[in-house]
């Protein structure tokens, strides 16, 4: 499978949000990136369902909703009205993951489950067969460009392993610090899906950021 660039709108102008959704929807990229923050589980507050809402009314392409809040299973079906079309949830945040992983796959979303820098791959072991994507967090959450951290090259290999052995059908997403010096390495090592906020609104030509980050 060829991989996907998720351009993160956390990093968008939102003064000019409807500008940047239509450069996502005209550009190469896959999916929308969207960061829900809560002030709790991440020391951030990012925005929340009437902003979702209004994304979705112009966005042409999945949104790939990353929710770093506590308790998130509460919100399952309002994200679902929201527009969300995969909806990942922190494994940190979350007691009972197989309860939470069935409810979002019933209310008509792909599951899936984040881990933090920290958190090791082998407490997927019983449940990757059930998840859609796992999202390997390369940075520790709740803030865009910030610096890539190096381990999680280790991590996707080991989650590699693991989704083989399991015959599970999970896409390995990376989020945090994806740029142009990275971006290579981290495809061969088994990524199929990159988040990537600064690297494509940092730049003055975002299209052609992400025209360049599905290039290999
Ligand atoms: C961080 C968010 C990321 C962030 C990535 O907590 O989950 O999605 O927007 O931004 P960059 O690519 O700038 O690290
Ligand atoms: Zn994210």
């Amino acid at each position: 499978m060829a991989h996907l660039i998720a351009p993160s709108v956390l990093s968008a102008d939102f003064g000019n949000l409807r500008r940047d959704i239509e450069l996502i929807n005209n550009s190469e990229a896959d999916w929308f990136h969207i960061d829900i923050m809560d002030g709790v589980f991440v020391p951030n507050i990012s925005f929340g369902f009437p902003v979702l809402k209004a994304i979705q009314k112009h966005a042409k392409k999945p949104l790939d909703v990353h929710l770093m809040i506590v308790d998130p299973d509460r919100y399952t079906q309002t994200f679902k009205e929201a527009g969300a079309d995969i909806l990942t949830f922190h494994i940190e945040a979350c007691t009972h993951l197989h309860r939470c992983i069935q409810n979002i796959k019933q209310a008509g979303m792909k599951a899936g489950v984040a881990l933090n820098p920290h958190t090791p791959i082998h407490l997927l072991e019983d449940i990757i067969a059930d998840i859609d994507l796992v999202c390997l967090m390369s940075v520790n959450p709740g803030f865009g460009g910030q610096k890539f951290i190096e381990n999680t090259f280790h991590k996707i290999t080991a989650l590699k392993k693991l989704i083989t052995d399991k015959k599970s059908t999970a896409l390995i997403e990376i989020d945090g610090g994806v740029d142009f010096n990275n971006y290579n390495k981290l495809i061969s090592c088994g990524a199929d899906v990159l988040v990537a906020g600064n690297t494509v609104f940092g730049n003055e030509n975002p299209t052609n950021a992400i025209k360049q980050l599905k290039q290999l």
